[in-house]
C-alpha cells in the first residue's frame, strides 16, 4: 500500500469517528495543553493515535512529526525515503459546533539524508470533514479530489486547477490592529475596494478549501499577539503553500514564497501565512 493508501484509511476512520460521535463530548476539553499551548480536544488525541497507527509501520517512513507529538518520531525504518507531518485534526475550535474540521497532512523526501526546505516535498493533501468527507491531494497535474463513500474513496475531479480570481478573502480581520506590517491592511483595503467580501470559518482546512474551489485570498498574518504567526510551517503552512503552488496559485510569508522558508529546528515553529490566486497575488506584489 502506499502512503496515500494508509491516510486514507486513517482519514476514513476520523471521518467515521465524527459522524458517529457526540460533537460535544469529541469537542471536549482534555486537560494538558500540547506542545503549542493549545487547548486539546478528545478528537485531536483520538486522530493523532489513528494517524500514528496509519503511517508508523509504513515501510518507506522515516520520521513523522505531528502537531500533537512534542518531537518528531523516528520509525523502525532508518532507510525509509519520506518524513511525513501532519496536523491530525485542523479547526479543533469547531468540533462542538458540528462545522467542517480537517486533516493535513505533507510528504517530505529526504535528499542526502536531510530536508532543506518546503522544496523537499513530493506529495501533500487534506481531508475535510463536513457533509461530505473530501480527500485533496497534490499530483503532477493540479489536484485529485475524492469523496468518502461507503468506506471507499472515489476520485470525483482530477487535474483540478484554481480559478484565476475570486471574490472572497479569508483572513481574522478582528486582529487588523495587531497586524505588523502595514501593507496588509492597505492590501486588505484593496480588496475591500474591489467589492470583495470576508468569510472566516477559524479552520484552516475549510477556508483554504473554499479558497481553492472559488478562487480569493487566505491569510494569517504576524500580529502583535502572535509576533511569529499564528499557523505551524511544517503541518500547516508547508502542506497548503504546495498545494497552492500545484493548482495554479501561489504563497507567501509577506516576503518570499513559503516553500523557501528553511526547514526548521522546532517542528512547531510558526508562519505567517498568505494563499493567494494569481490576481490577487499580483495585486499583492505590487505593494
Ligand atoms: P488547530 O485546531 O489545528 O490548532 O488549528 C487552528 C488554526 C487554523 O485552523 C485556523 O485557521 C486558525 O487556527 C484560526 O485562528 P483564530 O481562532 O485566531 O481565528
Ligand atoms: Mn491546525
Ligand atoms: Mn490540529
Amino acid at each position: 500500500m502506499s502512503i496515500l493508501d494508509n491516510i486514507k484509511v486513517a482519514c476514513c476512520q476520523i471521518s467515521n469517528l465524527l459522524t458517529s460521535g457526540n460533537c460535544l463530548q469529541l469537542g471536549s476539553k482534555i486537560s494538558v495543553n500540547n506542545s503549542c499551548g493549545d487547548e486539546v480536544k478528545k478528537l485531536d488525541v483520538l486522530s493523532n493515535d489513528i494517524m500514528k497507527e496509519a503511517l508508523l509501520n509504513h515501510p518507506d517512513i522515516r520520521a513523522i512529526g505531528s502537531e500533537e507529538d512534542e518531537d518528531i518520531i523516528y520509525t523502525e525504518n532508518k532507510d525509509g525515503k519520506y518524513f511525513v507531518s501532519f496536523d491530525p485534526l485542523d479547526g479543533s475550535s469547531n468540533i462542538k459546533f458540528n462545522i467542517s474540521v480537517g486533516t493535513i497532512f505533507c510528504v517530505f523526501e529526504y535528499i542526502d539524508g536531510q530536508i532543506e526546505s518546503g522544496r523537499n516535498i513530493v506529495m501533500a493533501g487534506y481531508a475535510i470533514y463536513g457533509f461530505n468527507t473530501l480527500l485533496v491531494t497534490t499530483t503532477d497535474n493540479g489536484l485529485d479530489i475524492y469523496l468518502l463513500n461507503n468506506n471507499r474513496f472515489e476520485k470525483i475531479s482530477e487535474g483540478y486547477r484554481m480559478p484565476i480570481s475570486g471574490n472572497i478573502y479569508a483572513i481574522n480581520e478582528s486582529n487588523k490592529y495587531r497586524w505588523l506590517d502595514n501593507r496588509i491592511q492597505k492590501y486588505v483595503d484593496l480588496l475591500i475596494n474591489d467589492k470583495k467580501t470576508v468569510r472566516w470559518i477559524g479552520c484552516m482546512v475549510t477556508d483554504v478549501h473554499r479558497t481553492l474551489i472559488k478562487g480569493g485570498l487566505f491569510a494569517y498574518p504576524l500580529d502583535s499577539k502572535s509576533p511569529n504567526g499564528r499557523l505551524r510551517l511544517i503541518y500547516e503552512a508547508y502542506p497548503m503553500a504546495y498545494i497552492f503552488q500545484c493548482a495554479g496559485g501561489y504563497s507567501s510569508n509577506e516576503n518570499k514564497n513559503i516553500l523557501d522558508i528553511k526547514f526548521p529546528e522546532d517542528i512547531h515553529s510558526r508562519t505567517s501565512v498568505m494563499l493567494f490566486s494569481k490576481k490577487e497575488y499580483e495585486q499583492f506584489c505590487t505593494f
